[in-house]
């Protein structure tokens, strides 16, 4: 059973083992949420935990998508934290399980950002994502305005260097 997308108010205990099982997921099957394909899995699992204690810690948001009681989906809203950026946020880590993929979940997780960003205040969100791939396209069509491209500013492996595209929102 599918479960979500809803704000993650409390982190349960395991949650960031279960972010940690997902992210890896997602980064074996090429994925682009931040780390190589092949990628050690104890480097994602430490990503994980200090992802989950931001949220523990009010740092960041999550907005969540669970199957079978599982973590299967999310999306993390991290707000500006001076005067002059604390009105918008960076949107991160908007991912769902291979399993998952392709059936309007992501759709669903980055339309409950845009509406919780909105619901506190917001007034712009911004995100990044891998040149080479079908992302760029994906948020264009979801209503995102590419503001940026950084040249050759990920290196996914050896050799392999792609583009970062900025994107905008405005609320
Ligand atoms: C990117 C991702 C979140 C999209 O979620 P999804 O559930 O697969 O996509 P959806 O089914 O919600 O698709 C929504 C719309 O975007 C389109 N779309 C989906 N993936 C797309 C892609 N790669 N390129 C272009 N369009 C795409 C769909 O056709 C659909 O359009 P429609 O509403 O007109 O039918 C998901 O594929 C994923 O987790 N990928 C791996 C992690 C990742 O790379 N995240 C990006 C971080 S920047």
């Amino acid at each position: 059973m599918i479960e979500g997308p809803r704000l993650v108010t409390e982190a349960r205990p395991g949650l960031a083992a279960e972010l940690g099982t997902l992210w890896t997921a997602v980064t074996r099957a090429d994925g682009a949420v931040g780390f190589a394909v092949d990628a050690p899995e104890a480097d994602i699992r430490t990503a994980a935990d200090e992802l989950v204690e931001d949220v523990r810690a009010g740092r960041q948001q999550l907005i969540a998508i669970d199957a079978d009681g599982e973590l299967a989906g999310t999306v993390f809203l991290r707000r500006g934290d001076r005067a002059v950026v604390r009105h918008r946020a960076d949107v991160l880590k908007l991912m769902l399980h291979p399993d998952l993929q392709g059936r309007g979940w992501g759709k669903a997780l980055l339309d409950a950002a845009v509406a919780h960003a909105t619901t506190i205040g917001l007034e712009q969100l911004l995100l990044s994502t891998r040149g080479g791939t079908a992302l760029p396209e994906f948020y264009v069509k979801q209503g995102w305005t590419q503001v940026g491209l950084f040249p050759d500013a990920l290196r996914i492996g050896p050799g392999d260097l792609r583009d970062e595209h900025w994107f905008q929102l405005r609320l």
